[in-house]
This record gives C-alpha cells, structure tokens and sequence, in this order.
C-alpha cells in the first residue's frame, strides 16, 4: 500500500500560505488538503477557489484535494476545476443529485470523492463507489480543526476498504480529522491509505522556521512503515 500524507491548510499561517504549503511539500508531504466551508453547511467559513488558483500561480504542482463543506455543490465545482483542483470532494447529504453532482466533477477534468460524517452511512457507496477516485471518512464532524479522533470511524475504514477490494477498485481511502502521530497506524491498520492531518503538522515546530515541518512528517512516516 502506497501511503500518502494530506496536510489540512485550515491549520496553516494564512498571512504566508505559499510559504507554508512549499515548507510542508518540502518536508515530505504528499497532498495539500484544502477545507472549504461556507457558514451554512459547516458553522464555519474558510476559503475558495480564489486561494486554490493563488497556490498554482505561486507554483504548487502536488496535487490539491479540495474537501467542500458547502452547500449547494454543483455550482462552485467548475470554478474550483479553473482554480487547478485535483480532487473535489462533497458531502452526500449537501448534493440534492450526487451521482448528477460527482459527473459534474469528472466532466471538470478533476477526480471525485464522496465524504462521509462519522454518523452518515454508507448506502450511496452502493450506487457510486465505481466513479469515485477517493472516498474521505471524517473522523471528527466536520467545521474545525484540532477535534478528538472518533474511534468507530476505524470500522467503517475496515468496510469501505473491504468494499473496494470486493470491487477490485482502485479507489482512495482516506481520513480526516484527529489524525497524528499517536493513532496513525492503528488507522493504516484499518485500510487507510491518505491521512489528512492538520494541528497535529501545522502546529509542530517554530512559527517561521522552513524545516519546522521535516520532525512531523518523518514520525508520522516511521509510524506508516511499522504497519
Ligand atoms: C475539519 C476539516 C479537517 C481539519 C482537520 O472539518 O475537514 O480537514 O483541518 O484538522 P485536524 O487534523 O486538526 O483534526
Ligand atoms: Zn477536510
């Protein structure tokens, strides 16, 4: 399994938001994961597509896994597509047509993923797991970073990784919210293969320090190669 790490910006500096994002790439990681709330879906608000298209311009190339918390989907998709996303992940529960919702997404020539709150089942997984590239288990309700890991999550890891192996799919499982170096390979364990983790990366080391990044992402790698 090819693990791969997904830094949430919501915990970044956003005063040096390039900075911080070249600094973490730099450290080792893999993804930038980019959280979008819009105050109606998520009681909070954070960033769009305008701040996505800065991150290209200012020559981010890994890929940007956009994770909207807003509500309605359809009409920022195209936007989020111009502004350079990879993937753009939505809520089932936000989508009043999701299969409608993740071809819109495809079509945009970015990859879909569907996003599932700790309480949401996974019936729509039924009907859609065959046109998704990710599917994102939230590990805490989504709104907030630095939020308690909620344990049963790792079983419905364990069900969708078991769904997508029945499937012979080729399909992202990943994880978002409470992730650190102190449970990362018990959610590995579970069939995880990108970890979002956002206070545990964006508060380590020293404001300012362009390695302060390198210390986390290696233990949160040391933790993936004992799996
Ligand atoms: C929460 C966001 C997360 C958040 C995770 O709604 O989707 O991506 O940044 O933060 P941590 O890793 O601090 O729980
Ligand atoms: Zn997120």
């Amino acid at each position: 399994m090819t693990y791969r790490i997904a830094p949430s910006i919501l915990s970044a500096n956003f005063a040096r938001l390039g900075e911080e994002v070249d600094n973490v790439l730099k450290s080792g990681a893999d993804i930038v994961h980019f959280d979008v709330m819009d105050n109606h879906y998520v009681p909070n608000l954070t960033i769009g597509p305008l701040v996505c298209e800065a991150l290209r311009k200012h020559g981010v190339t890994a890929p940007i896994d956009v994770h909207l918390m807003v509500k309605p989907v359809d009409r920022i998709v195209p936007d989020f597509a111009k502004a350079g996303a990879t993937y753009i992940t939505f809520h089932p529960e936000a989508s009043e047509h999701i299969d409608r919702s993740i071809g819109l997404i495809r079509e945009a020539g970015c990859k879909p993923g569907l996003v599932f709150n700790p309480a949401t089942p996974l019936d729509v997984l039924e009907w859609t797991l065959d046109k998704l590239d990710m599917v994102l288990l939230m590990s805490v309700n989504p709104g907030f970073g630095g939020q308690k890991f909620i344990p049963h999550v790792l079983d419905k890891a364990r069900q969708v990784r078991k769904m997508i192996e029945a499937r012979g799919l080729n399909v992202s499982l990943e994880i978002d919210g409470g992730v650190g170096p102190a449970n990362i390979r018990e959610v590995a364990q579970a069939g995880v293969d990108t970890f979002v983790a956002g206070s545990a990366v964006f508060g380590a080391g020293k404001d300012g320090d362009p390695h302060r990044y390198d210390s986390i992402i290696a233990s949160l790698r040391a933790e993936l190669a004992k799996v």
